[in-house]
């Protein structure tokens, strides 16, 4: 009796995988990230005050968005040209792209995990998962 239930969960999960635009999907990812960082990064620069219940929330949301980043289903190949701003490099450099990307997730899972209580706390563990964003826009994002 449950194969034909599991038959058809498999199959809309095949349609679902076949469906989604992986250009739509990783801009979304993207932005999310962008608006999480719109949170954090005025707090650890200063210009609003440290909340630790704020931090924590947005780390929260910073990590997950980071650790649903599957480079095989965002990036396949192939879907480096249309709206995207997505560079060649990420398909001649897969490895390096990917090593970024893991490191971003590691940052942000630490991060989240040492919990911040003060702003020297916060922007300890800011700064290094912060600093992905550039270093990977820098190689692998056109402008
Ligand atoms: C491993 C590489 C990588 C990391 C790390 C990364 N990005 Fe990106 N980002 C990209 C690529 C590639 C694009 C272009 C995607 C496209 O247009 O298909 C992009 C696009 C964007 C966009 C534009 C989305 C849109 O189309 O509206 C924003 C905003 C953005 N990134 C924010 C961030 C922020 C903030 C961080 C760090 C917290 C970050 N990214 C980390 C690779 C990365």
């Amino acid at each position: 009796m449950r194969l034909p239930i599991l038959a058809i969960a498999v199959g809309t999960l095949f349609a679902t995988t076949a469906l989604a635009d992986p250009i739509e999907d990783r801009q979304a990812i993207m932005k999310e990230r962008g608006q999480i960082m719109r949170t954090l990064g005025p707090i650890a620069q200063g210009r609003q005050p440290f909340d630790a219940a704020t931090v924590l929330d947005a780390l929260e949301q910073m990590n997950a968005n980071a650790q649903k980043t599957d480079i095989a289903a965002l990036f396949p190949e192939g879907s480096g040209s249309g709206d995207t701003e997505a560079a060649p490099a990420i398909w001649e450099d897969m490895a390096g792209f990917t090593e970024i990307s893991d490191k971003f997730k590691a940052d942000a899972a630490a991060a989240l995990e040492a919990a911040p209580q003060d702003l020297e706390a916060f922007r300890a563990v800011f700064a290094p998962m912060a600093s992905n964003c550039g270093s990977c826009h820098e190689r692998f994002r056109l402008d």
